[in-house]
């Protein structure tokens, strides 16, 4: 009785963030559907460069989706039934550290997920035995050579490692939190990160998220004179930094094209 579904082919996903709702035109749309429901947007399916990548916005067309409402498991989902080889994940990040500049990337070599109440796996039950995927490597090393690669060639700032804090949102973090995430060795927080990357491990999908930095989240106690991050800031830094985020992803869509192997191989 189940309807089948044939689902298109791609190489390469990338998720777009807070800002970031196309990737290239003469795209192809696919309305995928999944066990876990309907992505947050159709999936637009373009060619750059001779590879076909997969473009989906993680908080839907019009950024109707908060945080910790996203359907994460339907995203993911949708780029394994695409078969992508592949998954970069651009987002927006406040800086924990005057030296990480708003405008600059961070590709991030770790993670601390501090998200809660989120469906945050694929394995709601066990019904093949256990699965506990290893993750004391979040993002597949291969991945981050690239981006840091493109990032150094298209001439962008791109810290090389550095560990996302995520928290649930949708509000920012107090100024104590802030402070706590910094005293701790962070470097940038987001609210997305978590559970991406975990369920991008579990779809065995090599992950790399990169962090376009937009503020200074609770501010700096190194200069008063910054203020607390606001989502017009945070809008308007992404806005004027998307370019970078394009040029980077168009010269590094060729080379993630030719990552071959699964996740933590
Ligand atoms: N996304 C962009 N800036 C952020 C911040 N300061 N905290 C959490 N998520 C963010």
């Amino acid at each position: 009785e189940q309807a089948v579904q044939t689902s298109p082919r791609a190489d390469v996903g990338v998720f777009g963030g807070s800002g970031f709702y196309a990737l290239a035109d003469g795209a192809e749309t696919w309305e995928a559907d999944t066990p876990w429901g309907p992505p947050s947007a159709p999936v637009t399916i373009a060619d750059v460069g001779g590879v076909r990548v997969a473009f989906l916005p993680r908080h839907g067309v019009d950024h109707r989706y908060p945080p910790h409402r996203v359907n994460y498991r339907a995203n993911v989902d949708a780029m394994r039934s695409l078969g992508v080889r592949a998954l970069v994940s651009p987002f927006a990040a406040g800086s924990l550290r005057p030296e990480i500049r708003p405008g600059e990337f961070v590709v991030c070599d770790q993670l601390v997920d501090r998200t809660w109440g989120r469906p945050s796996t694929f394995y709601d039950a066990f019904d093949d035995g256990p699965v506990h995927v290893p993750f004391a490597e979040p993002y597949d090393p291969r991945l981050r050579r690239v981006l840091l690669d493109a990032a150094a060639e298209t001439g962008v700032t791109a810290h090389d490692g550095g560990t996302v804090v995520v928290v649930n949102g949708p509000r920012f973090s107090t100024r104590a939190e802030s402070r706590w995430h910094r005293e701790s060795g962070w470097h940038v927080v987001n609210m997305t990160q978590s559970p991406e990357a975990p369920l991008a491990m579990e779809a065995g999908i090599p992950f790399a998220g990169i962090a376009l930095v937009t503020d200074y989240d609770a501010g700096l106690d190194e200069d008063p004179d910054v203020p607390p991050v606001t989502d017009a800031a945070v809008f308007a830094v992404f806005e004027a930094n998307l370019h970078k985020v394009r040029e980077l992803l168009h010269a590094a869509v060729p080379r993630l094209a030719q990552v071959t192997g699964p996740a933590g191989t």
